[in-house]
């Protein structure tokens, strides 16, 4: 699928009067889209290359937000039906998450008036926001650390963690380690993959199949809480590989160290900085201090683009 395809495949749940705007889009602006914000009456704000814009009412591409094209109630209201009406079934259930994924993989985050019951969401509506962001796999970018992942003398993989600060790439990188890690790469052996999808970013799933390639020898538990998945995946799918995103609670915490005793390899990641933020995590430095990960890949982005791989560190 081409980048257009994969604009398009957004571009058609926008209100009718949004499209039209966007039609003066260039390449350059929606080969590296990640990001569709609509507040109702505030300007319609794009991002890419980490960079926002807007539109005007005229279609102009300009920087200046201010000047941008302001989001009505109907815009919202029309999007939101195009959604809901395509997703039928699970819209309810979704919205409690606070956002619903769409064909693609794509995902729409919602704003509005949250409705609540014994601390439990139980319904958005009145619908004030929208945040569309656009999922991209980038086919082979674990490719220059898959060699890292691998134990030397034996035909394991090492326990890994993935460390960044936000949007440097983490979930893009260990989407990609599912796919080469399923189909084994070179002369390393495949192995059977289970991703334990919480927020069903990294394969994309709608309606529960994954909309992004995952690998051959990939199940993918979606929406499943970590900790739960990890130890239902050990029971029921027998992997040689779990991968899960955004580790940090106690509960993950434990499930790892479960599956490390099980002899299953865990590839994980986690918001930090640099190595000393992610030691002021207690739960995490326990891990780290029995030598749970073999290894530390830390990703930046450094004013560039992202996925640069800044440091591998090896715990063993
Ligand atoms: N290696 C790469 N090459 C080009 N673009 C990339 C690469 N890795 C990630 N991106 C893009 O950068 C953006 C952020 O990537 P991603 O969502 O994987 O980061 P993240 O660290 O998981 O972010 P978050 O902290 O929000 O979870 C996405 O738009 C993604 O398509
Ligand atoms: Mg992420």
């Amino acid at each position: 699928m081409n980048n257009l395809d994969l604009t398009e495949q957004v571009f058609s749940y926008l209100s009718p009067r949004i499209q039209k705007l966007l039609t003066k889009l260039q390449p350059e602006h929606y080969d590296f889209l990640e990001e569709i914000r609509l507040r109702c009456h505030q300007p319609l704000v794009l991002k890419a290359h980490d960079k926002e814009f807007t539109v005007t009412s005229q279609g102009d591409i300009v920087n200046n937000l201010h000047q941008g094209y302001r989001v009505t109630e109907e815009d919202i209201n029309r999007i939101i039906s195009t959604i809901s009406d395509n997703s039928f079934y699970a819209f309810e259930e979704d919205i409690k998450r606070g956002f619903i994924t769409i064909p693609g993989g794509h995902r729409v985050g919602l704003a509005g008036n949250v409705v609540t019951q014994a601390d439990e969401v139980k319904a958005i509506k009145e619908f004030s926001g929208l945040c569309f962001r656009i999922a991209r796999q980038v086919k082979d970018c674990a490719v220059p650390i898959i060699n890292h992942l691998y134990k030397a003398q034996e035909r394991k993989v090492n326990n890994t963690l993935v460390i960044s600060p936000p949007r440097c790439g983490k979930t893009t990188l260990l989407r990609d380690i599912a796919r080469l890690l399923s189909a084994g790469y070179k002369s390393y052996p495949a192995s059977n993959v289970v991703i334990i999808d919480e927020r069903s970013e990294i394969a994309g799933s709608y309606r529960g199949i994954p909309q992004l390639d995952v690998g051959i020898r990939t199940d993918v538990l979606d929406s499943c809480p970590k900790a739960i998945g990890m130890i239902m995946a050990i029971r029921s799918l027998s992997p040689q590989v779990i991968i899960a995103d955004e580790i940090g609670r106690k509960e993950d915490v434990e499930a790892i160290q479960e599956c490390i005793n099980a002899g299953v390899t865990v590839i994980a990641s986690i918001h930090a900085g640099n190595i000393k933020e992610l030691l002021k995590r207690p739960a995490i430095k326990e891990l780290i201090e029995i030598n749970a990960f073999k290894l530390g890949i830390l990703l930046a982005r450094d004013n560039g683009p992202p996925g640069l791989v800044k440091q591998i560190i090896r715990w063993d």
